[in-house]
């Protein structure tokens, strides 16, 4: 049985990587990479660490504004469906290059599968939500890290093909969180400790490109005091060149972004994390480690239930009261995200669905 994977940005690699190795153990995969991501930091470092086989097709799509950027995909992909006719095309999450996979498969007649299908900010500004809704709405299987995500399914009428499956990060950090602690320097490198450090990373479009909320977010960053290390996404570095404020010297330990492991060994020692990134709120939940979350809402709604992420927006005083003052939860977060073998049961439905 054939399979054509959609991957193209960092987040996509680190879940494709526990897919594509069950899957390959008994049947065919052709990798596409998109091209959306890059630079070395953000692509080539995750396919040698995750030992994701070479791309058949790299697309070489690069950066641009999202109709011209996701219509050479839907373009270029088409071609590659063409030539290689396979049984299913599978796409992950809802970057542009997800939405590019499921259109260029659907007008071919070709199935598709959703892998973190469901997921939902109901935040109609953020291109992802565009990107999900209308990627679910025209897959066959959609599948479902959370019963949340099948609830908001049925709420839409999306019942059919929805399968709870449990959320293929889970799996990666389960593979990879000793291979982390073996092969990481990064904590000798940095001089870090464990726990006397807090983790962030910025790259959501309505922080980066709002000088007012940015600027606000590494203002509370500074107050913080204690050291926190920042690995930088190519977007956000642009964005705080323009802001006129020096951080050197400071207690914001700006760094490039970081490898797979590097980041896992980052996340583990952390004090508190930082974020508006989606995978890392849920690898600071399953690392047991306190999540603020510098959005005003999350797709990942356990993790803030389970006490474990506080929703701190882009507000000063909310971001240092949750460094400073909060008191997180003492008793270890519920496993929400499944077994950890969701690679496993995504890989079954695929081969029985056909
Ligand atoms: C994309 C996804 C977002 C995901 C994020 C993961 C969309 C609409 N957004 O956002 O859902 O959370 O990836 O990181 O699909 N750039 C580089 N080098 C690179 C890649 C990007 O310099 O290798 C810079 C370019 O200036 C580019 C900007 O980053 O314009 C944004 O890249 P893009 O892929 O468009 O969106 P992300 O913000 O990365
Ligand atoms: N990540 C990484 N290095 C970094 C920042 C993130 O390896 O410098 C990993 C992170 O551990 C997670 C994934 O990239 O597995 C999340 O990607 P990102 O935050 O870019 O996107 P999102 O999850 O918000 O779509």
């Amino acid at each position: 049985m054939k399979l054509v994977s959609i991957i193209g940005a960092r987040p996509q690699f680190v879940k494709a990587a526990p897919v594509s190795r069950v899957w390959r153990q008994a049947h065919t995969e052709i990798l596409v990479h998109t091209g959306q991501h890059y630079d070395e930091e953000m692509s080539a470092v995750f396919f040698r660490e995750l030992n994701i086989p070479e791309p058949d097709y790299n697309l070489e799509v690069g950066s641009g504004p999202h109709g011209r950027q996701t219509g050479q995909m839907l373009a270029r992909i088409e071609e590659v469906l063409l030539k290689e006719q396979p049984d299913w095309v599978l796409v992950y999450g809802d970057t542009n290059s997800t939405l590019a996979g499921a259109l260029a498969a659907v007008k071919l007649h070709i199935p598709v599968a959703h892998v973190e299908a469901g997921l939902r900010s109901f935040n109609r500004t953020m291109p992802e939500e565009h990107n999900r809704v209308l990627t679910d709405h025209c897959a066959d299987l959609l599948f479902c890290p959370t019963q949340t995500a099948v609830d908001w399914l049925a709420q839409e009428g999306v019942t059919q093909g929805v399968h709870l499956v449990g959320d293929v990060m889970y799996d990666a950090i389960l593979y990879n969180v000793d291979l982390a602690r073996q092969r990481s320097t990064i904590l000798t490198e940095l001089d870090l400790h464990a726990q006397n450090f807090l983790l962030a990373t910025i790259h959501r479009p309505y922080n980066t490109d709002d000088p007012k909320r940015l600027q606000n977010i590494l203002t509370a960053f500074l107050e913080i005091g204690s050291p926190i290390i920042f690995p930088v996404h190519p977007r956000t570095r642009r964005y705080i060149a323009a802001l006129d404020t020096d951080f050197d010297h400071s207690n914001i330990k700006m760094i490039a972004p970081v490898s797979y492991l590097d980041m896992l060994a980052l996340e583990q020692h952390a004090r508190l994390i930082l974020t508006d990134s989606g995978g890392v709120q849920k690898e600071a939940y399953f690392l047991a480690v306190p999540c603020a979350t510098l959005r005003p809402e999350t797709e990942w709604v356990e993790t803030v239930q389970a006490g474990w992420n506080l929703l701190v927006d882009a507000d000063l005083e909310q971001i240092v009261n949750a460094a400073n003052n909060h008191q997180w939860p003492s008793q270890s977060p519920q496993p929400v995200f499944g077994d950890g073998r969701a690679a496993e049961k995504i890989t079954d439905k695929l081969r029985n669905e056909n």
